[in-house]
Parts: C-alpha cells; structure tokens; sequence
C-alpha cells in the first residue's frame, strides 16, 4: 500500500456554530473509555442531502458510526500545542445516513491517552494538558429541504469499558480480548458496565480545522526472519527500522498473554532496549480463546526487532503465523504526498538516502519529532531547521509543516518572540525542563522560525508561507537581537552550539569544537538576512531596510571579532568555516582562504566528518562553492567512523541521531542519549539533491530551475525526479566512453510545462531551456 491523497477538495466545511460539549467518561475506563450517543434523523424534510463529522479529542479518538469505522485516520487528532490550537478532523457521512435514513443511529468514539493525557519528555510525567481523555464530536446533516439537524457530544451521551487496560504512546497498550465489547456502537445500548459522560470545561474558541495530513497507516511489512535469542525470547527481525505496531492474529488459550516488546537494535543478540530509557515500548495481549485479531492503535514505537513471549506453539508457532502474513508491521506517519527521488550507481549512498527518506517517515508522524521511539519524541526545533530543505524535495510537506509552525506561532506569542526548544512546547510546564537550564532563544533550534518557512517558501514558491509566518520570523530575530552583547555578537546565554559534534564526549554532546558565539552569530545573521529578503518579497520595504541593516551589523560583528586576516575564524574547525562561507558571511579573498582552510581540516581528518547539528548541513555546500568538490565527495563517501556512510556499512536501515550510536564493535553507545533514527543529520540529502542530481530551485517553488549536476566521487551516473508545483523536473546523467576516447557526460533533463531550467554543465556553457525533454552532452569532464 503505497500513501494516499490528503483531504479531497470536497471536504466538508468547517464548523462556524460548535453546539458539541467536551465530555469524558464519568468512570475513566483505564484511560481507553468508549462513548455513545445514539440519534434518530429528523423526519419530514426528504432526504439527506449532506451529513458532515467533525471530531476531536484530548486524547486520541477513533470515531465510529453504526458499528463502522468512519475514517481509516488513527492517532487523531494528533498533537498540537493544545492550549491554543485543537484541530478538528471533518469527515463526509452523507452516504452512511442515506443508507438508512429512518432508523436509530449510534456515533461511538473510542478513546485513548495519546499525547494529551499520556507520558511526553524524559521525566516521567504525564497529563500535561489533560487529567483523562475526553471528545467532542459534531455531526451536521443538511436534508434536501434545507433544514439541518447538529448531534453533539453532551451530557447525555454514555461512556462505557473498552478491551484496552492500558495505553500509552511511549509504554504500550494492553488489549484484553476477553473484554471485547463488541458491537457497542450500533443501534440497541449494550448496558452492563455503562454509565454516564461528565462535560469537561473547554472553550470551543480553541478548535481549529486541521489543515494538515492525518496520520494513516501507510505500509505492511513482513518479518524476515523468526528465532530464539539466548535468554528464550522469540525474536522477529523486519528487515527495516520502521515506526508503527505489530498487528497480531492469534489464537490460544483464553487468559494466555502475548507480550511484545520492541527494539531498533540487537545487542549482545538480545533486544537493545537501554536506548529507549523509560519508554517501557511492550504491549500486551490476552487471548480470549477464539479467533484474536490485536492492532495496538494507541501506542507506537520505533523498531526493527520485536520480541515475543507467550505466544501460543512456541518458535514453530510463529513461525507458522508469520508464513500466514498473521504476524506484520504496520508502518505508521502523517499520510504524505511523496515528490522526490534519487538514485545513483554508488549502492551504499543510496542506501543512506532510503535511511534519509525512512528517517523522515518515521519522524514526521504529526509532528516533526526528534525520533520515534525513546520517552521524548518531541519537536525539536533545532532538528527541523537542519532538515526542513531536504524534507520539501522528498515528499510534500507544506501543510504538514504549515500546520506545525501554527503551533510555533502561538508558543511563541505566548512566549514574547522566544521560540522553544520543542513545540508544541511541553517543556515550560517544568522549571528546568528535564535538566536542561531555563528556555531562551538558541541558535538552529529557535532560527526554525526563520528557516522552515523559507525553506518551504524555497520548495513550493508559495507566497502565503511567509505572510502567514512573517510576524513570527520577525520577531524571531528581535529577540535575538534583544540578547546580543555590546559588541553586537550572540556570544552570551545557553546554546546547544554544533550540538553531537563527533568529537564530544558521549556524556557531553555539547562540547563541540565550534565556539558557540561564532555558530550563533552566524546563525543571527542568516535569520536576519532572510528576513529582509521576506520582508522585500511582502512589499513590507521599512522591515526589510531595518533587517537588512542588522544583518550588515552582525556581519561586521562576526568580521571584526571572530575572523582573522588570514581568513582563519575563531575557533578554526570545520563548522565555522561551513556556516561562515554559506551564510555569505565572507567575501572575496577571505572567503576564498575560509574555503582552502577548510578543505585543509577535512583532509586533515582523513575525510572523516567532524561537525555536529550545525555545520552538517553546509559543509559540503561550503566545499563546493569554494573549489573543493573533491573534498565533498569524499566526505560523503567515507565508511569509516565517523561519517555518512558508516551507520550504512553496520547495517543500519534509517539515520543515527549520533555518527556511533554503534560503536564499531557492535555495541551500542554508552551516551544515554542513542536514538537510532534521528533525521538531522540527515541533512545532507539536499546537497545530495542540488550538486549530486544536480536540481536546485532557481526561482522558488521551481518556477525557473537551476539543473547542474557535478559528477564526482567515481560515481557513474546518477538521476533526481521531483514532483515540482508545475509538474516533473527530472535528471538523469551518466559517465560514458566518449567517441574521441575520453569520457563524456550525457545528461537527460525534463522541464514542467510553463517553466524554465538553466542548465550547468561542467565544461558547456550555460544553456536557458524550455519545458521538455532535452539530451545534453558535455565532453572530457574527469569527475568521474
Ligand atoms: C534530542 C535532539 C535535540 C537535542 C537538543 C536531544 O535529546 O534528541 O535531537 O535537538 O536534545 O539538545
């Protein structure tokens, strides 16, 4: 199953007058309640014309109308920084009520923890924005005579026991098929154990339509391999690290417990769980006796390994079940449009990019989170801004991301311009969130703001991105302009710096070799700069002179305190030089002397990678723009650690968060921090996409494309597709005999109708072409 189309055009509209009241099980149920209400459609006034759902939760909640699910969304309604923004999910019910237009109708909500009541962060605490979960829910019929008919979630709804003893997203979930309630939400009220619904205070101002993608299942995968570890655990192997559950059927004895656990790694051939920290990550299923199908749907994990005790025949029984496709993953994420693609005849740089790509798809599960698996699973902000370029090539992610920099927005409101350092930001309900000091603006993490908008407006050419944001961006950059020093540098207050620099300690990601002032300086300044190329765009002319003139001052800043004649920048390690030269941060003969420093300290260290979450995304653009292809290109090819490819080499199927979060020798890290798909450094992937295939945006939203590949690192060919907002924009390029002996470039492009593409070839003069399909040669080119 592959994804599919986000809302269709014909979604309902949204709600103007909200007549629903938030309601909860009087008797909380476990934390997973079922609520009913059962409604007759209003007679004489002919037949229904349009019926509308609209539904949300704090919690999550699977709606469900006489007995059948109403939408294939799980996780619903997702997170989002509730206190200001609750999204609300519309379905199309018209054709459910004309079936059956006379009879009873029942609308049954099955509730779980989700983010809202359950664990979020490292320190052990849930309900941070709910005690219990609770719905609300409105469903508007129009009948063909015009009157309209609202069912609402009230005080006279009934809430009732579900099979599920427990859930959480970090934990699990806990099913008891001897508890099935089976059809509880048709018409004829079951009775036992069934009371009343409480109205919980909420104030309907805060819902809001949910212009994102829902989250949907989106794949199946098979287990590849079934065994028994040392200790006697059952193991499957999925062949991928994968976010999503295992979906069971099982039959056995009634009372027997099956119980999974989940792990990304194998370590000394038992499940890795130390990495997972307090995420308990097991579910737990009671067999009834009959024919049990479990989907723990209020939970997810992060796992390529899943072991299993108590199932029914042992090894051979599972065996059995796998082979009978009764044992599968389900892959979970915000149901997105793929766009990008790449390929290449250097079998492990593409495997690293399916881990770029698998990576995102594990991580933008509603929001865009640091990972998926371990007791923090948060938006990170600084993580995005590293990876927000090359997530905009691989899928469509504008509404996505839209609707997360909402959140952004009202944190920050809330927060008089200083960005979190997640959002939603659960982390200022605790004095010093989990350790860390009191929240300021930091460099990366708070610049998302700035950077996300522009890297969406960058991908989709869509205006609107940076108006609705604009206010945001701006105020953004005032607040750091608030903390600079008197010497106009941002060398003062907390920063998580180039955070993971590999040479940190495991205990210390924050000792990096880049000096934090110089990475945050910079950053200042690309914030600063970007917004008054923003502000110029909206015809806003007085912020765009304001902002461009403080962007000159941090320049002259960074220039006169932090670069030396010699070109060298404080500090004198690759990070600086990568965000000093991309940022546009020197000129002329300086920069020149920044980039050959640069390539100096790369080669230096044997081409291994030496910057963390700041400078990994620009040192290979740092390289290029100042000569030093090759050097790029053996950075991105390097196998030893640390480097790209050498999580590839030790088998790993999604990005590290750390460049060992395996150690060579096949241990796990000793850092208590070791996720194994974190996206950040990921980050790469869109140099990959602009100099390897070669497709750069000239114009935003690729209304004029810049097509200039540099082949290189030995590589023989190499191609990019991309889904632009015009249509495909498409590369391909190969290294091949030439007829006078040498080698020869031979380069197919294909241009969207209504576009252009300047096409950059080594050796060829720049060529301006039309929407089509073109063949280009270029000869004697050594990149090869
Ligand atoms: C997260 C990172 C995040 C960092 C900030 C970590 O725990 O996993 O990805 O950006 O904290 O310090």
């Amino acid at each position: 199953m592959t994804a599919t189309s986000t809302t269709p055009s014909s979604a309902p509209a949204p709600v103007t007058d909200w007549r629903a009241r938030m309601v909860a099980a009087a008797d909380d149920h476990a934390g997973a309640p079922l609520l009913r209400g059962a409604f007759r459609l209003d007679g004489g006034h002919g037949e229904v014309r349009r019926a509308a759902l609209h539904v949300t939760a704090l919690g999550v909640v699977e709606p469900v109308l006489d007995g059948v699910p109403v939408a294939d969304e799980v996780l619903t309604p997702g997170w989002s920084s509730y206190e200001w923004r609750l999204r609300y999910r519309s379905h199309d019910v018209t054709e459910r009520l004309r079936q059956d237009a006379r009879g009873e109708h029942v609308l049954g909500l099955a509730l779980g923890r989700g983010w809202a009541v359950g664990r979020l962060g490292w320190t052990g605490r849930s309900g941070f924005y709910a005690d219990r979960p609770a719905a609300l829910a409105q469903l508007e019929v129009e009948f063909a005579d015009g009157h309209r008919q609202v069912v609402a979630t009230d005080a006279t709804w009934t809430a009732g026991p579900s099979a599920v003893l427990a859930n959480d997203l970090y934990d699990g979930q806990t099913v008891d098929a001897r508890r099935d309630p089976g059809d509880w939400a048709v018409p004829g009220a079951p009775a036992d154990g069934w009371g009343p619904v409480e109205e919980v205070p909420f104030d309907t101002a805060r819902l809001t339509p949910h212009a994102g993608p829902p989250v949907r299942r989106q794949e199946v995968v098979r287990p590849q391999r079934v065994w028994t570890s040392p200790a006697g655990e059952l193991l499957l192997d999925l062949g991928q690290n994968l976010v999503g559950w295992l979906r069971l059927r099982v039959r056995g004895e009634a009372g027997q417990e099956v119980v999974v656990r989940h792990a990304e790694v194998l370590e000394h051939d038992e499940l890795g769980v130390r990495p997972l920290r307090s995420a308990a990550a097991t579910d737990r299923f009671v067999l009834s006796g009959g024919d049990d199908g479990f989907e723990p749907t209020f939970t997810f994990h992060g796992f390529r390994y899943a072991g299993l005790t108590g199932w029914p025949g042992g090894e051979e029984g599972l065996r059995r079940a796998v082979d009978a496709g009764d044992v599968e993953a389900v892959v979970v994420h915000s149901d997105l449009r793929r766009t990008g693609e790449f390929g290449c005849s250097h079998e492990l740089l593409e495997q690293f990019h399916r881990n770029v790509v698998w990576g995102l798809r594990g991580n933008f599960l509603d929001v865009p989170t640091d990972c998926p698996q371990r007791d923090e699973r948060l938006g990170w902000t600084g993580d995005l801004s590293a990876f927000a370029p090359t997530a905009a090539y691989l899928y469509d992610v504008s509404g996505f991301l839209r609707d997360w920099l909402a959140d952004l927005r009202a944190e920050q409101r809330a927060a008089d311009g200083m960005v979190a350092f997640v959002v939603p930001d659960v982390l200022k309900f605790q004095d010093r969130p989990g350790g860390l000091p009191a929240q300021e603006s930091t460099a990366l993490w708070s610049d998302a703001a700035v950077w996300v908008p522009w890297a969406l407006w960058q991908a989709y050419g869509d205006r609107e991105v940076l108006a609705e944001s604009f206010t945001s961006m701006a105020a953004h950059v005032d607040r750091v302009e608030s903390l600079l020093s008197p010497t106009g540098l941002w060398d003062t207050g907390f920063q998580f710096g180039d955070w993971l620099d590999p040479q940190a300690p495991p205990e210390d990601p924050f000792r990096a070799r880049a000096d934090p002032g110089v990475v945050a300086t910079a950053c200042a300044f690309r914030s600063a700069h970007l917004v008054a190329q923003a502000a110029a765009l909206l015809g806003r002319d007085g912020d765009a002179q304001r902002y461009g003139a403080l962007a000159e001052r941090l320049r002259t800043a960074f220039g006169e305190h932090y670069v030396g004649e010699d070109g060298t920048v404080t500090s004198d390690c690759p990070t600086v030089y990568a965000l000093a030269v991309v940022f546009g941060l020197l000129e002329g003969e300086v920069r020149r002397r920044a980039g050959d420093r640069l390539a100096e300290l790369v080669t230096g260290a044997g081409h291994r990678i030496a910057t963390g979450f700041a400078g990994t995304p620009f040192v290979t653009d740092a390289l290029t723009l100042t000569g030093h292809l090759d050097d790029a290109y053996r950075l991105l090819l390097q196998t030893e650690c640390p480097s790209w490819l050498y999580p590839v080499t030790m088998g790993a199927t999604t990005v590290w968060e750390r460049w060992d979060s395996m150690l060579p020798d096949g241990s796990v890290n000793p850092g208590e921090m070791t996720s194994f798909n974190h996206y950040a450094l990921g980050a790469v992937a869109d140099w990959v996409h602009r100099t390897v295939a070669g497709l750069a945006p000239l114009e935003p939203g690729y209304r004029r494309s810049l097509v200039a590949p540099r082949p290189g690192g030995g590589l023989t060919w190499a191609r990019g597709a991309l889904q632009t907002p015009h249509g495909r924009l498409a590369v391909a390029w190969e290294l091949t005999d030439g007829p006078d002996g040498g080698r020869e470039l031979v380069v197919d492009v294909e241009v969207p109708a209504g576009t252009s593409a300047l096409v950059r070839l080594p050796g060829r003069d720049d060529e301006e072409l039309g929407a089509g399909v073109h063949r280009l040669t270029a000869p004697g080119v050594a990149g090869g």
